[in-house]
């Protein structure tokens, strides 16, 4: 068997620049400790995220070239349309400029004061649409999610008996959907089994719940059930990706992340009426039903990075990469929530920094730390990230404290995951040596960690 290769070469470069320690150290400072506050200059690897930051193909420029920037009834619509429908299903769509509008835009419908949203881990601007609506997201992922060493190949999962529970002890007026988020992100990009979710629906039926998709990674996950799932092997990630969203009744999409473009996201619907409030919701927020805040050429290039997204062969290079560097790191000894994920390589910062308490949030120390060492920005998936409990104001401490290394797609080669190994390794090795966090100074109401300012405990 031949060695793997990626199934594409590079036909323009973007110039990166290395800075020193001591810059380092002066722009932190600057930045108050908030990574989100650094210029992209200052930073040489950027994993803060694999949102919006991977490179398009020649055929998504050349689809760009040709968008139809028409108002009403743009040709670009209409080919993204086609193209949703063919590989989820979903008839009805309605384009948004990212995957927190689609979400704003379908909780506008569906949400309301009091409700309760069970789901898998759901992510920060998820919970926050529900949060800020005055309802409440349930966290119902299986246990095995939260211990990083076991091996189980769907992590993501939904444990039926919590789901069950949350369907008993509300009523049913009060639970607008159970949304399953494939990959889960804040679980540490770990697939959702086809299993699963076949068993969520079916639950869900018995207490007449619908069933939504957040669905940013849909494609990886898809690749996970390929891999994973007994009996999938032979199928192709188009047919699993059909039948994934089959089980549900609608999706919203972060095009940022699987749809391989820059900007944009969308809603897909079976229900018509949904459709037609969440059509009002767009408007108000969004633009007009045909373009929602996306430029024509946007939902072009979008049209043809969902297919792309959905051949294995790119899958298999993109996930690969992530697990090259995953296991490097295991190599190295440092802690990683195992099995790796598809967009991105979870650092455990708890074991990593046991000096570090709590309260002086190991996980950024450890984001910190890294960009130190060699320029690299991670994001914390922590205690800054999990904000305060709406009522009472306190820290939540989540069961985890990451430090997410995500993997911009087609962005980066394999010697920048040699180099992003040896550099957490090198910290690693003078961990003993970090027994100073982080405190804060000043933080807004909700999603803080974007504007945090923080100082040395
Ligand atoms: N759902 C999931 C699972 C996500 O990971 C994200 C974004 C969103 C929804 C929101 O989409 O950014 O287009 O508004 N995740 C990014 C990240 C920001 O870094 O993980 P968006």
């Amino acid at each position: 068997k031949l060695p793997y290769a990626e199934p594409f070469r590079i036909k323009m470069v973007e110039n990166i620049q290395q800075s020193t320690r001591e810059q380092r150290e002066q722009w932190l400072k600057e930045a108050d400790y908030n990574l989100f506050n650094l210029k992209s200059s200052q930073v040489f690897i950027d994993l803060l995220t694999d949102s919006g930051t991977g490179a398009m193909s020649d055929q998504q420029w050349a689809a760009l070239m040709t968008g139809d920037e028409s108002y009403a009834g743009s040709r670009s619509f209409q080919e993204l349309q086609s193209t949703v429908e063919r590989i989820t299903g979903f008839p009805y769509l309605l384009p948004t400029h990212q995957g927190r509008a689609a979400e704003n835009v379908l909780f506008s419908v569906l949400v309301k004061e009091g409700d309760v949203v069970p789901g898998n881990s759901h992510f920060d601007t998820t919970k926050g649409h529900i949060e800020f609506r005055k309802a409440h997201a349930i966290d119902c992922t299986i246990d095995e999610a939260f211990d990083i060493n076991d091996l189980y190949p769907f992590k993501g999962n939904i444990d039926l008996n919590k789901l069950e529970e949350v369907y008993k002890s509300h009523p049913k007026e009060n639970i607008p959907f159970c949304l399953v988020t494939v990959t889960c992100n804040s679980s540490g990009g770990q697939p959702v089994s086809l299993e699963n979710i076949k068993a969520v629906r079916e639950l869900s039926n018995k207490y007449g719940i619908p069933v939504y998709f957040d669905s940013a990674r849909f494609a990886e996950n898809a690749y996970f059930v390929q891999q994973r799932e007994e009996g999938q092997k032979e199928r192709s990630i188009k047919e699993i990706c059909k039948e994934m969203f089959s089980y549900g009744d609608g999706m919203t999409m972060s095009s940022k992340k699987d749809g391989l473009v820059n900007i944009g996201g969308f809603i897909a619907l079976n229900n018509q009426e949904v459709f037609e409030k969440a059509s009002n919701f767009t408007i108000i927020y969004e633009g007009f039903i045909t373009y929602g805040g996306m430029a024509g050429r946007d939902m072009a290039a979008l049209a043809v990075g969902l297919d792309e997204a959905t051949e294995s062969a790119y899958l298999e290079s993109r996930i690969s990469q992530v697990e090259y560097l995953g296991n490097k790191l295991i190599e190295y000894g440092v802690p990683v929530q195992k099995p790796i994920g598809g967009h991105a390589v979870f650092v455990d910062a708890l074991s990593f920094l046991p000096n570090i308490s709590r309260e002086e949030f190991p996980a950024q120390t450890l984001g910190l730390e890294l960009y130190i060492e060699a320029g690299i920005r991670g994001v914390e998936i922590g205690t800054l990230l999990a904000d305060r409990d709406p009522e009472t104001r306190e820290n939540r401490y989540p069961k985890l404290e990451l430090l997410r290394l995500a993997i911009p797609r087609r962005t980066y080669t394999n010697n920048h995951m040699d180099y992003i190994a040896a550099a957490v390794s090198n910290v690693y090795e003078r961990r003993n040596d970090i027994t100073k966090g982080y405190k804060i100074v000043k933080e807004p109401a909700i999603l803080r960690h974007f504007t945090v300012k923080l100082d040395k405990a």
